[in-house]
């Protein structure tokens, strides 16, 4: 069975636009592919966490995760930091990764240009610890969104460039997992085409239902079709690609021919689009409450998936220590 690899950022709330743009991908993947997903952890510390809140973020992700379809039976659900090989493994890696190059991806002139007052080198280095943490599992693919395309060419690069420095074919190269026609942009509720973390346009899979009707109810609109059979602003576009996400089919068309002989009532299509996302967010948030408060289950799980990880893991960094010139050690 192939290797699918993925992290996962502890960096705030799942909303629709992961859950529906690549999460629930995830879990058609875990019956398919061997997959290790893990929490990012250790790249979560380029932005310095409070040390209290690291351990509430990351069991925060890991819980919506498994309440949004993630099967730790299924997949091998771990904590990067619990893999401190991946530690060694990334500080080999780091003298084969040029500055030149660090310093011209993309994500990091972003961040760095965000935050000027905190370039820090783990910043510099994210691309390679990234690349360790596929690299160590030997991937076969990772899901990528746009924003991390870069990230897994510059671990081919680090793939190829291992073998080459040591004369050696020990790393193959990871494809980019592509989830072709399957793969759904949720746009955002203030009329733009994408919800982001960032942007404060999106529902939580934790809103309550209050949250998501207000929510809703505030979406932009326009002041309603004047002629039959109009083509659709991007606003209103918007609320029926939601509709198509979560709503029956019966209804989307019934909003379809409100709007084709403008009889529209924005009103009623945004009180109806609310109930079909409460219908698909609703039982998640419980699993989530539930899940939440078992620690002991979380702490099964966690130690469970680090168990798996580190058979791989530690098995790579032994081969990739040798290759370095390196005795072997006992982890
Ligand atoms: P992040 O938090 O942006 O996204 C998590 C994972 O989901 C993938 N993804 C997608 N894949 C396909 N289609 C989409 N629309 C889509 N949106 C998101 C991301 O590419 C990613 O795999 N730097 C990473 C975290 C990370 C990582 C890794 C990812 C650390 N180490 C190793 C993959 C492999 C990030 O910020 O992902």
């Amino acid at each position: 069975m192939q290797t699918v690899v993925s992290g996962i950022r502890p960096t705030g709330d799942l909303h629709l636009g992961n859950y529906f743009g690549a999460l629930r991908n995830f879990v058609k993947m875990q019956n398919d592919y061997n997959c290790y997903f893990f929490v990012a952890d250790y790249h979560s510390l380029t932005t310095h966490p409070h040390p209290d809140h690291l351990q509430v973020n990351v069991r925060k992700i890991l819980s919506q995760y498994i309440a949004a379809g993630l099967d730790p039976e299924k997949c091998t659900l771990y904590i990067q930091s619990d893999i401190p090989e991946t530690a060694e493994f990334y500080m080999l890696m780091n003298m084969n990764a040029y500055i030149g190059e660090l310093e011209r991806v993309v994500v990091f002139k972003e961040k760095a240009r965000q935050n000027p007052d905190n370039i820090n080198a783990g910043l510099l280095t994210y691309a390679v610890l990234m690349a360790c943490d596929i690299l160590i599992q030997k991937a076969d693919y990772v899901p990528v969104g746009k924003d991390q395309e870069q990230h897994l060419e510059m671990t081919c690069k680090y793939a190829r460039r291992f073998n080459n420095i040591y004369g050696v074919e020990y790393f193959k190269e990871p494809k980019a997992f592509s989830f072709g026609k399957d793969l759904i942009k949720v746009p955002g509720l203030d009329g733009s085409g994408k919800m982001g973390k960032s942007d404060n346009n999106g529902i939580y899979l934790i809103d309550s239902d209050k949250d998501i009707r207000k929510k809703v109810m505030k979406a932009v609109t326009d002041s309603g079709p004047t002629e039959p059979n109009s083509e659709k602003p991007q606003v209103i576009q918007n609320l029926f690609t939601f509709m198509n996400l979560v709503s029956e089919k019966s209804t989307i068309e019934h909003f379809e021919n409100a709007w084709n002989d403008c009889s529209i009532r924005y009103g009623d299509m945004k009180k109806q689009l609310a109930e079909d996302i409460i219908k698909t967010v609703a039982p998640i948030r419980e699993r989530i409450q539930e899940i939440e408060k078992d620690t002991d289950y979380l702490d099964k799980v966690a130690k469970m998936g680090a168990e798996k990880a580190h058979i791989r893991a530690t098995q790579t960094v032994q081969e990739v220590r040798q290759i370095f010139g390196f005795r072997p050690v006992h982890y």
